[in-house]
């Protein structure tokens, strides 16, 4: 695996840090500042330029995003125009449905309607389901346009905005049509975090608290350490917050792009049985984070059960999820069994081979892939907390 990047995230005088993502001639910068979205704009000209050579015309921008957030994209919207784009803005419904074909191909007609061109870009602001689907449509409009996002929530920040996976939902199963196709850059401003809903926040901080078990112990001790200033959702504690996570994400996808080598399955870490409580709880019962913050308590379990870890590495965890608000216990346990768990893990889509694989930390900060858990582990770790 991997080892945690030692670059340290160096804070320029205006107060922004930059990620790099390495990955060859699609490397691309994630800027993370605090308070300037207005920005945004020169920020995809200069990405613009430097990708694709200086432009000789006015160059077109299409802004996508959501009524929720539509305020933050306006200024995106208006940044754009000062840099000299021609810009046009499509606000979608917020909410997972918009994932989907039928709007893809609404915004090709818009593209078709703009007269967009090769050097057209496509900028997502919103969270992940925006992100997602503006990134299939730049990937698939003329065999790829350039494209940009402006993430809004920390899901986006620190998980949907790093690693290139676009794409939409089929009606048979969620992310199933996509492609990998990595940004020009992103572009994060932590105060676009202050609208976002408590619930929508603590799920974020599920998969940043997820980062430091898997793969960082000092960031996770980071974490225990600044949890007043993670409630408050203070600027210079998300910048770190959020790069840390970004880079850490980024080492992985470094190493496998495309998801073929199994490395960037370590980042699924609690999603085996996240992924079997979401289908379970029924449509929109469980945010995703929520899920997750969960599925990590029953895997670090399931690591003490199979003699990984001490009972404390789990306990860490969970203190830390409390403090922050995530949710540690699912809500309604007896809508789980121990059965219906066990078919849906073994329906999930990253089983391999029918064998259950799951991530299972062997210290704080470092985790390694088992196929060869017995069931019977699996199971009873859900009746303990069933239990409990
Ligand atoms: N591409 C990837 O690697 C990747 C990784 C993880 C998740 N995802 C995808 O991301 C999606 C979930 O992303 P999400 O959690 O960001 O959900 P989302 O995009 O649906 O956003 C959640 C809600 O918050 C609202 N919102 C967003 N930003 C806001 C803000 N600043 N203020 C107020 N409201 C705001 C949205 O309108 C929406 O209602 C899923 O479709 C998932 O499949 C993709
Ligand atoms: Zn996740």
């Amino acid at each position: 695996m991997t080892s945690p990047s030692d670059t340290p995230s160096v804070e320029t005088a205006s107060n922004s840090v930059t990620v790099n993502v390495d990955l060859a001639e699609r490397s691309y910068d994630i800027v993370i500042c605090s308070g300037q979205l207005s920005a945004a704009g020169t920020f995809v000209a200069e990405w613009l330029d430097q990708r694709l050579g200086a432009s000789s015309g006015q160059q077109s921008a299409l802004v996508v995003t959501d009524r929720n957030v539509a305020g933050h994209a306006n200024v995106v919207r208006d940044s754009l125009a000062a840099a000299g784009f021609r810009v046009e803005l499509v606000e979608l419904e917020p909410g997972e449905k918009t994932k989907s074909l039928s709007v893809i191909s609404r915004l090709y007609e818009r593209m078709v309607a703009m007269k967009a061109d090769r050097r057209t870009v496509v900028v997502a602001v919103g969270g992940g389901v925006i992100g997602d689907a503006s990134g299939f449509l730049a990937a698939t409009y003329n065999r790829g346009v350039p494209f940009v996002q402006v993430p809004t929530t920390l899901l986006a920040d620190v998980d949907s905005s790093v690693g290139g996976k676009v794409g939409v939902n089929l009606a048979a199963a969620k992310n199933l049509i996509g492609s990998f196709y990595q940004p020009l850059g992103v572009f994060i401003d932590t105060a676009v975090l202050s609208t976002l809903p408590d619930r929508d926040y603590r799920s974020g901080l599920a998969e940043v608290v997820k980062y430091g078990v898997i793969l960082d112990a000092e960031f996770f001790q980071f974490l225990e350490q600044n949890v007043d200033g993670i409630n408050a959702r203070e600027p210079a504690i998300l910048r770190h917050v959020i790069a840390r996570s970004c880079q850490l994400k980024a080492d992985v996808v470094k190493e496998d792009e495309f998801e073929r080598t199994g490395l960037r399955a370590v980042l699924n870490y609690g999603h085996t049985y996240a992924h079997a409580f979401e289908a379970l709880a029924g449509y929109g019962q469980l945010m995703h984070g929520e899920a997750v913050s969960i599925g990590m308590l029953y895997a670090s379990r399931l690591a003490e059960k199979r003699g990984l870890i001490s009972a404390e590495v789990t306990s860490r965890q969970r203190r830390l999820l409390e403090q922050i608000g995530a949710l540690t216990t699912l809500p309604n346990p007896a809508a789980f069994s121990t059965d219906d768990i066990l078919s849906k893990m073994r329906l999930d889509k990253k089983t391999v081979g029918g064998q259950l694989r799951f991530i299972l930390p062997t210290k704080l900060g470092h985790v390694t892939t088992f196929t060869d858990v017995p069931e019977s582990d699996v199971t009873a770790v859900v009746d303990e907390f069933a239990a409990e």
